[in-house]
């Protein structure tokens, strides 16, 4: 089976629901995969949880290579998307040759934000797998809001997603939208919406791994971030802390710890 029937096999409407996880690293790429997800997503939210910057804007395209790379070698045949980072799809040829270099680093697909003009049937038409992303857009977005509030945007909205459909998408991430809205752009298509902060009657969801194992540089996490589950910044903290206790009591390493 090639990459790209396996793609349209993992995201297809039906019973199994999809779970995705970013992945930015060898560890981030392991954890997700040994939590059961169908496939990761290199994000460009890479700037802000790895970088330690305020938004995406700066990530480059060799940067998102770099990390591509290391989640590909850790990826056990999930499918890997990559994102296109912001400025590298202003036209199509450039889309064209940016999203080249992110398969060759072994993406499988790309996603892109918004529905630029040319830019999706230029993917399509040069056989390149491509998932859409419409609401709240982070390389373009003010401020963090939630979208298709009011009629107009929401008709737009689903007209955007029903266009990226039409022009070849196999997907479409949607960010930050009320719960009615996403369930009516997921019934109005045929390929998976997969939702982030978009309610719970879409096909999948999303998270940036770092939010949900609570490893976040944020410090109010988005309220479709679940607190329920163990928090890692806690729990790796305390291991780090027990350490640095034992090396300043002197006792550690401990004899089975210890070269004779
Ligand atoms: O960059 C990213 O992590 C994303 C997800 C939030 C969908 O685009």
């Amino acid at each position: 089976m090639t990459n790209h029937e396996k793609l349209i096999q993992v995201f297809q409407l039906g019973p199994q629901r999809i779970a995705m996880l970013t992945a930015y690293d060898t560890i981030t790429a392991r954890l997700a995969v040994a939590g059961g997800v169908q496939a990761l997503l290199v994000g460009d939210s890479l700037g802000t949880t790895v970088q330690g910057k305020t938004s995406t804007h700066e990530v480059s395209l060799d940067q998102m290579v770099y990390h591509t790379e290391m989640v590909f070698r850790h990826s056990q045949g999930l499918p890997v998307i990559a994102d296109l980072p912001k400025g590298t799809y202003d036209s199509a040829d450039l889309a064209i040759l940016n999203s080249q270099s992110l398969l060759e680093a072994g993406a499988w697909a790309v996603k892109f934000e918004g529905n630029p003009p040319g830019i999706a049937s230029a993917l399509n038409q040069a056989g390149i797998d491509f998932m859409g992303h419409l609401g709240y857009l982070p390389q373009s977005a003010q401020r963090f809001k939630v979208h298709g509030r009011d009629a107009a945007e929401a008709e737009e909205l689903i007209l955007q997603a029903k266009d990226l459909e039409a022009q070849g998408a196999f997907a479409l991430v949607l960010e930050c939208v009320p719960n009615d809205l996403a369930q009516r752009i997921q019934d109005s298509l045929s390929i998976p919406v997969i939702g982030i902060g978009a309610g719970a009657k879409t096909q999948g969801q999303i998270l940036v791994i770092y939010d949900l194992l609570r490893l976040s540089p944020l410090e109010h996490l988005p309220r479709f971030v679940p607190q329920r589950y163990a928090d890692g910044g806690k729990i790796l903290t305390s291991i780090i802390q027990a350490w640095v206790s034992e090396v300043h009591q002197g006792s550690y390493p401990h004899e089975e710890e210890t070269y004779g």
